[in-house]
């Protein structure tokens, strides 16, 4: 079998625009939990995907912190970015961001890890390519997302 070409997670970096409309948010104005964890699902399932050259179905949500609530009006991006590949997981970290449309102030708004795992045409888990390493601050991400796995594992 021939072996599979290695990828830089730039290659399958996925950003992605939405703006908050009063149908995501609370009575306070404030966006949905909910509603922008479905974003960064969609954006984070974009990006291993685009990485595997296969469907990939989220198997966990980890480590997700709302910052500061996005308000009706703002501006999001989520930026997907993968850390690690393994032998048919991947995760992959998801930053996002509001800003004000008047004046431009920038915030943080929420981080997670998705792991999704990638299937062949039986629905079945499926090897995907590794992941090009090249910087520090990719390999530490990278550590930190092995010892995540490895504690799962190791928790059952
Ligand atoms: C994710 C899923 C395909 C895994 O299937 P499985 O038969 O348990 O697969 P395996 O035990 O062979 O594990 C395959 C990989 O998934 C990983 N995995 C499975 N469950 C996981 C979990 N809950 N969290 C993190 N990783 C998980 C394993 O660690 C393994 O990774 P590796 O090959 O890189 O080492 C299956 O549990 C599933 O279909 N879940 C539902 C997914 C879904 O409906 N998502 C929402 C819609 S997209």
């Amino acid at each position: 079998m021939l072996a599979m070409r290695m990828k830089s997670p730039v290659e399958s970096e996925t950003t992605m625009t939405e703006v908050v409309y009063p149908n995501d948010a609370n009575p306070m104005g404030m966006l949905q939990g909910g509603r922008l964890v479905q974003w960064m699902d969609t954006a984070s399932a974009v990006c291993a995907q685009t990485h595997a050259g296969r469907i990939a179905v989220t198997a966990l949500l980890d480590k997700v912190v709302f910052k500061s609530p996005a308000k009706v009006g703002d501006i999001i991006t989520i930026k997907a970015r993968l850390v690690a590949t393994f032998r048919t997981s991947m995760e992959v970290f998801v930053q996002v961001w509001a800003r004000k449309v008047i004046g431009g102030d920038v915030s943080p708004v929420c981080e997670a890890f998705f792991t999704f795992v990638a299937l062949d045409g039986n629905a079945n888990p499926a090897l995907v390519p590794k992941l090009k390493i090249k910087t520090t601050e990719e390999q530490a991400l990278f550590d930190q997302a092995e010892s995540r796995k490895l504690q799962r594992t190791t928790n059952g």
